[in-house]
């Protein structure tokens, strides 16, 4: 496995940083995920060690090259200079003469937090004009922004073009981890897909076969599995049109002597709200106007016995509607049990990693990913630029 190189392979004291982080965390003007900020504070720390004038730059939501003063940067100025103890400046633009003034005026051990990149149009479309603005602010490039590293975005693959550039200690232990699991990992190696759709996780599936011994499908995902298997989804969702490939995945499983494991109880009720009570049911048993909201009792029995085998577990997206409580506890009791084995835990980020923080069990596993769409792309065995540019 070929590692990047990260800032604690090159000499980066007393370098002026242009340190791209993902902040994509801002709603309404509020803070929703504190995990994503708190993950980039050893890479600044080290920085700062360093002796190095930092200047940080991230996306927040998709406000299409518009400034839209909800998705502003600032409330993660405040947020950071508390965990970090010292004033960090918020900077009302990402280039022009107040991201250059900042720029030059930074002393050695002081941060800067420029503005959301992505109210300029041309971050997104990888415009190299821009990219050269960027990167005119400093003298070396510093990757820590993991959730973001499969957009192809001037701030993810123009700038690491134009500076030296380096990963952060954080896309460092995500990449490591991530990619040790595939290719290096303590077997029995049980992964657990989940989520809605089969559609945006086929190439995850279909890589991971090459390298698991057990394939849990669930979620809406494996309504579509059951569906090409001949039941009758009621009301649920699945995917009409990917019956083929699903029987495809299972066939390859077959081939390759993958155990898959697919529900074999299922939880209903009429829709996905509030005050729904749902009813456990067998394959053969959704009724008409059902709807699948999670699996059931027997079908948590098995994964669970998969866990009790495993050395390795990785696991990406909840295996029912866990939004809401009632249909929350199937996956609720996949997280305790993985918790309490001794296989080593990874979770992938996005809705799992959001579900872990909501039941406050962030401690209970080895591993959780800040990035949902890109721990999935690198799962799928794709090759990121942003990432390929750090391999020094
Ligand atoms: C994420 O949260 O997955 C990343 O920040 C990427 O955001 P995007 O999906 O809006 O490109």
């Amino acid at each position: 496995m070929k590692h990047l190189q990260s800032i604690k392979d090159v000499n980066i004291t007393g370098k002026k940083v242009f340190l791209r982080t993902d902040y994509n965390v801002v709603d309404d003007g509020k803070i929703i995920d504190e995990f994503r900020i708190e993950a980039t504070l050893p890479t600044i720390k080290y920085l700062l060690k360093h002796d190095c004038k930092i200047i940080l730059a991230s996306h927040n939501g998709r406000p299409e090259g518009k400034v839209v003063p909800s998705m502003s940067l600032e409330p993660v100025a405040k947020a950071l200079s508390d965990l970090l103890e010292r004033p960090v400046q918020f900077v009302h633009d990402c280039i022009g003469k107040v991201a250059e003034d900042a720029a030059s005026d930074l002393q050695p051990g002081e941060l800067v937090l420029l503005e959301n990149l992505r109210f300029h149009s041309e971050e997104e479309a990888n415009d190299p004009g821009f990219a050269k603005q960027l990167a005119h602010l400093a003298d070396y490039y510093v990757d820590d922004a993991f959730a973001n590293v499969h957009r192809k975005h001037a701030s993810m693959v123009g700038v690491p073009k134009l500076l030296p550039a380096a990963a952060g200690l954080l896309v460092e232990r995500e990449y490591d981890t991530l990619m040790g699991v595939l290719e290096e990992p303590k077997r029995p190696f049980l992964a657990i897909i989940a989520g809605a759709k089969v559609s945006t996780k086929l190439d995850v599936l279909n890589n991971l076969l090459e390298r698991v011994d057990t394939l849990v499908i669930g979620g809406a995902m494996a309504n579509t599995f059951l569906y090409a298997r001949g039941y009758d989804m009621g009301k649920s969702v699945y995917e009409e049109g990917l019956t083929a490939q699903a029987d495809e995945v299972l066939r390859a499983a077959h081939k390759k002597g993958v155990e898959v494991i697919l529900p074999t109880d299922l939880v209903v009720a009429a829709k996905p709200a509030e005050g729904q009570r749902g009813r456990v049911v067998g394959l053969n048993q959704v009724g008409e106007h059902d709807m699948a909201l999670d699996i059931g009792p027997e079908s948590v029995d098995l994964i669970n016995e998969a866990i009790n085998e495993a050395k390795t577990v990785f696991w990406n997206g909840t295996v029912g509607f866990a939004e809401l409580a009632e249909f929350a506890r199937a996956s609720k009791a996949i997280a305790k049990h993985i918790a309490q084995s001794d296989a080593k835990s990874i979770i992938g980020g996005g809705d799992t990693a959001s579900f872990i923080d909501h039941e406050h069990m962030q401690r209970d596993f080895d591993f959780i990913s800040t990035g949902g769409g890109a721990s999935l792309e690198l799962m799928a065995g794709k090759k990121l630029q942003a990432l390929e540019l750090l391999k020094g």
